[in-house]
């Protein structure tokens, strides 16, 4: 039997293998190593592609989170407000500038930050708000856009899992003031390293970003304030503008897998993830939820299958994050997910065949 990975990142390099070579040969030829002209020509069609007026490149997501919460000044005596079932860097970026994440739940469906909670999360001290649209499953927008403006705060996308998803016909990235993305090789729109970027439709802030990415030079060694080395190299930016071009493409193909997921797997007493009317997600993730996460894991991993956790412990009950006093049971619906969520290979080259290997072996050990 064919095993099947969680990811295949060969299967996708393949067919571009000439034209991403030729692209960081161009790079080589052209000495121009960090953050040179391929970069800003990237950071051109990614904004277009979002719909943005600005990109700004970086080497990571996590750098986009930091930087676009120093552009708004959160600093210590802070609060953002976030969601707990996220990838750590959320959080991260919240304490780099000082500021104390406030976890809220999410919703059992979309698996976002449910606006039902937010309200009473917001203090006098919050100072933004990080929905995260987990999996490429966008999170509900417009009730949080309408209850940030009804309070004056900021609101920052996490799209790191999200290239390319839309919320009522729009990109995401579109609604709040700053948009964040990652280029991790397995994301959606992966890079050959690291690499992130911020997009907004503020000038002032992409201004910003800018010179704060580049040690805050506002010229040659003159530095007027605490900046960073987050710049991306050119040759991120010239592999991710050779795949930018396909991102739609693969969108779609992961639609299909997930499609027939959903089709295999609809009878099944599993929770497989829904999606909403009102958004166009892009299955970063497929993600069901099973009782006993661990056993069907391991029972998948032994016939070939991997498979992925995303993610075994919430925010606010990590070490590192003790300090804020959460409690188990504190925010039910994320830890619930946390405890028997279970992500299946996905990926755009994935085929039928696998899938429905996948699935025949999952419909195999429900019924044992
Ligand atoms: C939701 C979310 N936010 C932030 C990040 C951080 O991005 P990076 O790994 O590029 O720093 C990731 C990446 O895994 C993510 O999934």
């Amino acid at each position: 039997m064919e095993n099947v990975p969680y990811l295949d990142l060969r299967a996708q390099y393949l067919p571009l293998r000439n034209e991403v070579l030729n692209a960081l040969e161009q790079v080589c030829e052209s000495t121009s190593f960090a953050q040179g002209p391929v970069t800003s020509q990237f950071e051109g069609e990614f904004a277009k592609y979002c719909g943005v007026d600005h990109c700004v490149s970086l080497n990571s997501g996590t750098s986009a989170l930091h930087l676009a919460l120093r552009c708004l000044d959160v600093g210590p005596g802070d609060e953002v407000v976030t969601v707990s079932m996220t990838f750590i860097a959320t959080a991260w970026a919240i304490s780099y500038v000082g500021a104390t994440p406030v976890f809220v739940d999410i919703d059992p469906v979309r698996r976002t930050l449910n606006p039902d909670n937010l309200e009473a999360a917001i203090t006098p001290r919050t100072k933004a708000i990080i929905p995260v649209h987990l999996y490429g499953m966008p999170a509900e927008m417009d009730r949080i856009m309408a209850i940030a403006e009804r309070h004056g705060l900021p609101v920052i996308e996490d799209a790191a899992q999200a290239h390319g998803a839309k919320y009522q016909n729009k990109p995401v990235g579109k609604f709040g003031q700053i948009a964040c993305f990652s280029f991790y090789p397995g994301k959606n729109l992966g890079a050959y390293g690291e690499g992130g970027a911020l997009t907004t439709s503020d000038a002032s802030i992409a201004h910003r970003a800018r010179s704060l990415r580049d040690h805050a030079q506002s010229q040659k060694y003159l530095h007027d304030e605490i900046g960073y080395n987050y710049r991306m190299d050119s040759f991120q930016a010239a592999v991710l503008g050779v795949k930018l071009k396909h991102l739609d493409e693969w969108n779609k193909a992961r639609n299909d897998c997930a499609k027939l997921y959903t089709e295999f797997l609809k009878d099944s007493s599993y929770k497989l993830p829904a999606r909403d009317s009102d958004s166009e997600g892009v299955w970063h993730c497929y993600v069901i939820e099973v009782p006993e996460r661990d056993r069907v894991r391991s029972a998948l991993q032994d016939v070939g299958i991997q498979s992925a956790v995303h993610y075994p412990v919430p925010i606010h009950l990590q070490k590192a994050y003790a300090h804020l006093g959460y409690r188990a049971g504190d925010l039910p619906v994320t830890e619930a997910l946390c405890e028997h969520c279970l992500s299946l290979p996905i990926y755009p080259e994935l085929s039928k065949e696998k899938i429905s290997r996948v699935a025949s072996v999952l419909l195999d050990l429900e019924s044992r």
